[in-house]
């Protein structure tokens, strides 16, 4: 378990992230040891349902733990075409802690570009350059994560992010050397096309190596999680045959687990007692998403089929997307 530490109240632990949680928890070193130290990005991508929110969820408790301070956002593909929606959801923390005067003051020249963006200020007459717009939020949010270090920024989804704010997180992290925060991004790959894929790109190209692709649970681990939540007599074979129907993608093990347990189908072909104990060990705790029913959609590849005649498990069908 990471950093030795007990699953929280409403956790589950999770497995075979350790790679990407020890990227988290090495970036929020670096962070927190030296305030003049420069920012860094970790985008983790994947398909849905490979744990990003849960990800996040991890560095959040880890930074919090940690003493930082953490603002986070999220996409939404219905919110898409609301302008700067989800930068303005990352900052409200702070915007909500700011006095107007205050505001003012941090944001210096800055306030009348910024600040009708980040709807604290009304709009000046004309259209504003966007461009000017941009610029202006990048300079206002590099203020305010200097007044907030240790600061960590989490932005989910990104893919659902809105074209103005993909617009600022590329141009922000672009320019990290010389302000301490840490940017964790999540975000499916497609999904976007056109200016928003340019923007993800170069967003990707600025985090260079610390770009994570989330695998599926190898058979090994997606045994372990059947047995932890299951119990050990799941066998061998009831276990090959969950990760048979679900690719080894997470959230579709863990529905699947939650419709056996709910309605207590048999959870072994053969004798409890012959369960082979997995060697595969879970990663960290997460709470974050809880998400049997959160945004889950079917990934692209359902994995392999059944290698044999269906146990239990393959009676299992997914629920529809939202
Ligand atoms: N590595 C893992 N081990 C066990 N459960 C996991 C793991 N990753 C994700 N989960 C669980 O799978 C579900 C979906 O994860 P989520 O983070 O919402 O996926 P995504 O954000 O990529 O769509 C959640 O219930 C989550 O707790
Ligand atoms: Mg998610």
């Amino acid at each position: 378990m990471t950093e030795g530490r007990p699953p929280t109240a409403g956790s589950a632990p999770l497995w075979e992230r350790d790679a990407e949680i020890a990227t988290v928890a090495q970036a929020l070193d670096v962070l927190c040891a030296d305030q003049t130290s420069a920012g860094s990005l970790l985008v983790l991508r994947g398909e849905a349902g490979l744990g990003k929110t849960a990800l996040l969820a991890e560095t959040r408790r880890i930074a919090e733990r940690r003493g930082c301070a953490v603002w986070s956002a999220r996409g939404a593909e219905t919110l898409r075409s609301v302008p700067f929606h989800v930068v303005r959801q990352l900052l409200q923390p702070a915007l909500l802690s700011l006095l107007p005067e205050e505001a003012r003051e941090y944001l210096g020249d800055w306030y009348d570009i910024a600040g009708p963006a980040l709807g604290i200020a009304d709009p000046q007459e004309g259209s504003a350059d966007p461009q000017y717009v941009c610029d202006g939020l990048v300079a206002a949010v590099r203020r305010l994560a200097r007044r907030e270090w240790p600061l960590v920024l989490l932005l989910d989804d990104a893919h659902w992010s809105d074209q103005e704010t993909l617009r600022w997180l590329a141009a922000f992290v672009e320019r990290l050397d010389d302000v301490s925060v840490l940017v964790v991004v999540t975000r499916r790959p497609g999904e976007v096309s056109g200016d928003g894929a340019r923007l993800l790109d170069t967003v990707a190209e600025a985090a260079g190596r610390s770009v994570s692709n989330l695998s599926a649970l190898t058979p090994d681990a997606t045994a372990g999680l059947t047995r932890a939540t299951l119990g050990r007599h799941a066998d061998d074979a009831f276990c090959r045959e969950v990760w048979a129907v679900t690719g080894g993608n997470p959230y579709d093990t863990v529905e699947l687990l939650a419709k056996v347990q709910d309605s207590e189908l048999p959870r072994s072909r053969h004798r409890p007692g012959n369960c082979a104990r997995s060697t595969a060990r879970p990663a960290a705790a997460d709470s974050s998403t809880g998400s049997r029913d959160s945004g889950w959609r079917r990934p692209g590849s359902p994995g392999p089929p059944p290698s044999s005649a269906p146990a239990s498990p393959s009676t299992w069908s997914p629920a529809s997307p939202p």
